[in-house]
């Protein structure tokens, strides 16, 4: 049985289980040199290379889940959004901001999902039986400011921002179309066997908190809803919340992931009991010396032993060029405690 599973089920195990964000893509000697030979989208849309990938970290880090190996950004490109997935991140033609009447030019074509289909039963058909399959997929809010803002990584969505202020109908009807679409995705990746979903809001912190909650959270509770109606456990990763953690409780999600900004305890105290939390290690303690991060793993224990429901994790992804064996340490360091 799998002690992910087991945790998000309410029962007791020995220890808490770990998992990373982007443990797949960043970190592995291994992936790395996969992508000397293929393109990130050669990878992810190839079912034998993607389960490959998916699978990887499995074995490379003795992590206790996997985690499909796609992209956030599958839904934009189904909504008929032209992105290229360069050397440089994701790359939109034709972004919304230079977009007139944006809501005309997308028209969701739910078939242009089904390749990630066949990575899914491709995975499940080979990973070990004690290793869950986490399925995922952007909440409405942070998909639609890559699609309006269209950089990848290193921009800080000022034209986003903007457009959400201003445009508030048409960021209505566009969070009702991405939503759609992620309800019928998420359904569709349980159907063909993910064990547990998490839907990642990255960039939550972007806008005030009482308009994020105002303008997005029946967003979130929708695909919520149609995850766990199937049975399936649902992680929420509301990134830069900040102290509007307060608000989450069971109407959104089983479990919140927790970004590094604020310490665990304190985190758990906002937090509706009910809830249980995964994180929030700083994913840049990786960089420094097995001996710091061993004294703020040690800052982990004490919770750990109060609180069985709870994931290990990071408060956000591996950032690139993440030293690999100080990952295998963070590891090995949580699975050898004594929990108890
Ligand atoms: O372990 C894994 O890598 C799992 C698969 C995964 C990827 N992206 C692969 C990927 C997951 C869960 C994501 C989620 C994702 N994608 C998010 C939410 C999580 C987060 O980090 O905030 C976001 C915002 C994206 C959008 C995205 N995709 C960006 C900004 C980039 C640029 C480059 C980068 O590394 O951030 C990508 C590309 C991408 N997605 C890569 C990978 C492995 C890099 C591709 C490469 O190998 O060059």
């Amino acid at each position: 049985m799998s002690i992910l599973l087991e945790t998000l089920k309410g029962n007791t195990t020995a220890r808490p289980p770990v998992w990373f964000m982007r443990q797949a893509g960043r970190v592995l000697p291994n992936y790395l040199a996969l992508r000397e030979k293929y393109s990130f989208n050669e990878l992810m849309r190839s079912p034998d290379l993607a389960a490959q990938v998916t699978l990887l970290p499995v074995d490379d880090l003795n992590v206790d889940a996997a985690i499909l190996f796609s992209d956030i950004l599958v839904i934009p490109q189904a909504m008929g959004m032209d992105l290229n997935f360069t050397n440089k991140g994701p790359v939109f033609e034709n972004p919304i901001k230079n977009m007139d009447l944006p809501l005309k030019h997308f028209i969701s074509k739910p078939q242009k999902l089904d390749y990630i289909y066949d990575v899914i039963d491709k995975i499940v058909e080979t990973k070990p039986a004690d290793i869950p399959l986490i399925g995922f997929c952007g909440a409405p809010m942070t998909v639609l400011t890559f699609m309006i803002q269209g950089l990848g990584s290193k921009s800080n969505f000022s034209d986003a921002v903007k457009f959400i202020f201003k445009e508030k109908k048409e960021v209505e009807k566009l969070i009702e179309k991405i939503t759609d679409l992620s309800v019928y995705y998420a359904k569709k990746q349980i159907e063909h066997g993910v064990d547990l979903f998490q839907l990642f809001e990255s960039n939550a912190g972007l806008i005030p908190n009482d308009l994020y909650f105002e303008m997005f959270a029946s967003s979130v509770e929708k695909i919520a809803d149609a995850v766990r109606e199937t049975g399936t456990p649902f992680i929420f990763f509301p990134k830069g919340i900040g102290i509007g953690i307060e608000r989450i409780n069971r109407q959104f999600c089983d479990y919140v992931s927790v970004d590094w900004q604020i310490p665990i305890e304190r985190a758990r105290r906002l937090i509706d009991d009910s809830v249980g939390i995964q994180g929030n290690l700083d994913p840049r303690i990786v960089f420094a010396d097995k001996k710091r991060i061993e004294l703020e793993l040690q800052k982990f224990v004490d919770f750990g032993r109060k609180h069985k429901n709870w994931i290990f994790n990071f408060g956000h992804g591996f950032l690139p060029k993440s030293p690999y064996e100080n990952a295998k340490f963070i590891v090995n360091w949580i699975k050898q405690q004594d929990w108890n």
